[in-house]
């Protein structure tokens, strides 16, 4: 598509929570989390707000970008732990950046979430209908995590990032596929909000934490990398050599050691950063490559590949032509 990624952002909360501050209220250790998963650290939220992350996130895109809020007519906010049932999230972006023409949803693909909200935002870029999207994937996990469950709250961690899409002359913008998998949607959930009514009295075991089948989503992800970078060599008749970088949903090292091992893959084309973040599901991909863009390692006419995966189940994979 004719579309190209003109602008990078990120934002994460003040507070560092290292492996060993976990231990100390979860029977947990810094060598089974980092040898179970590669994080060492991630940033939980002490007040921020999933819409101030995103907006953090927008300002810092729109000034890489050189573009204002004005400038930009469609707003795509990629999340599962909004602010507010409505409005939604980026509305709130949209007030606070002055975009005041454009159209401002938010879209739930929980980790393929950045992914999904790129293809969407590129349809409307490349039929012309608008200009200049910005699209975040931004999450405050923190609260959707039991913090008893050493299983499942050492996983994850806040954050967003944004990237803003323009209309280019070549195709930037190739290969997307988003694919949903609902048969297999048991294996990662959280509840929405509970039915409570004159008809129904609260039930006081409602919970809405995440809850998942860690071992499934583990060979549901290895599965869904490896076909997607097939895919995506085999549609424009390239090898894993003319690759510069994959950026995979940052979920656990170990997903990825997997499928380089399987395939033989150079190791250092596979951008990981989760032991700094966590799995920050929808903002872990942004927030990847912003960190390669602001680290100067992205160079016109470079090739990523770019993988989501997770709740839904969900997947999306796309190549992107560096061209800023
Ligand atoms: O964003 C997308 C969504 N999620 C994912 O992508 C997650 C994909 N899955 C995974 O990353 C891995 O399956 C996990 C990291 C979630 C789990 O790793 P695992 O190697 O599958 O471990 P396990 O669940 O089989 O647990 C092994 C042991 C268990 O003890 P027993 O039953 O062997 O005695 C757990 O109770 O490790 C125990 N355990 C822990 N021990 C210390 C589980 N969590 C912890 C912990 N600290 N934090």
């Amino acid at each position: 598509m004719k579309v190209k990624i003109v602008g990078t952002g990120r934002c994460v909360p003040s507070n560092v929570v290292t492996n060993d501050m976990l231990s100390t209220f979860l029977d947990t250790s810094d060598q089974w989390i980092y040898s179970r998963t590669g994080i060492k650290q991630r940033y939980i939220s002490t007040g921020e707000s999933n819409s101030q992350l995103c907006i953090e996130a927008a300002k810092k895109a729109l000034k890489n970008a050189n573009l204002n809020g004005k400038d930009i007519d469609l707003i795509i906010v990629a999340t599962i732990t909004p602010d507010k049932v409505t409005p939604a999230t980026a509305c709130l972006v949209q007030s606070a950046i002055g975009a005041s023409s454009a159209m401002a949803f938010d879209i739930s693909a929980a980790c393929s979430g950045f992914v999904y909200g790129i293809n969407i935002a590129s349809q409307f870029i490349n039929s012309k209908a608008y200009n200049n999207a910005l699209i975040i994937g931004g999450e405050v996990l923190s609260k959707i995590l039991d913090w008893q469950d050493r299983s499942i709250c050492v996983l994850f961690g806040d954050g967003a990032g944004a990237a803003i899409l323009s209309r280019s002359e070549e195709d930037c913008i190739k290969s997307i596929e988003c694919v949903s998998v609902g048969e297999k949607s048991d294996c990662l959930t959280c509840d929405g909000l509970e039915l409570k009514n004159i008809y129904v009295p609260h039930q006081e075991e409602f919970s809405n934490n995440i809850s998942m089948n860690g071992k499934e989503i583990f060979r549901f992800a290895v599965r869904v990398i490896e076909n997607s970078i097939e895919r995506i060599l085999n549609e424009n008749n390239l090898t894993f050599d003319d690759i510069d970088y994959v950026i995979p949903h940052q979920a656990n090292s170990r997903i990825i050691e997997a499928v380089i091992k399987a395939k033989g893959y150079d190791k250092e084309k596979f951008y990981m950063n989760m032991s700094q973040y966590g799995n920050t599901s929808a903002a872990s991909i942004p927030i990847a490559l912003d960190e390669l863009n602001k680290n100067g390692l992205l160079k016109e006419g470079m090739k990523l590949i770019l993988i989501g995966f997770g709740g839904g189940l969900t997947y999306g994979s796309a190549l992107i032509n560096w061209k800023k």
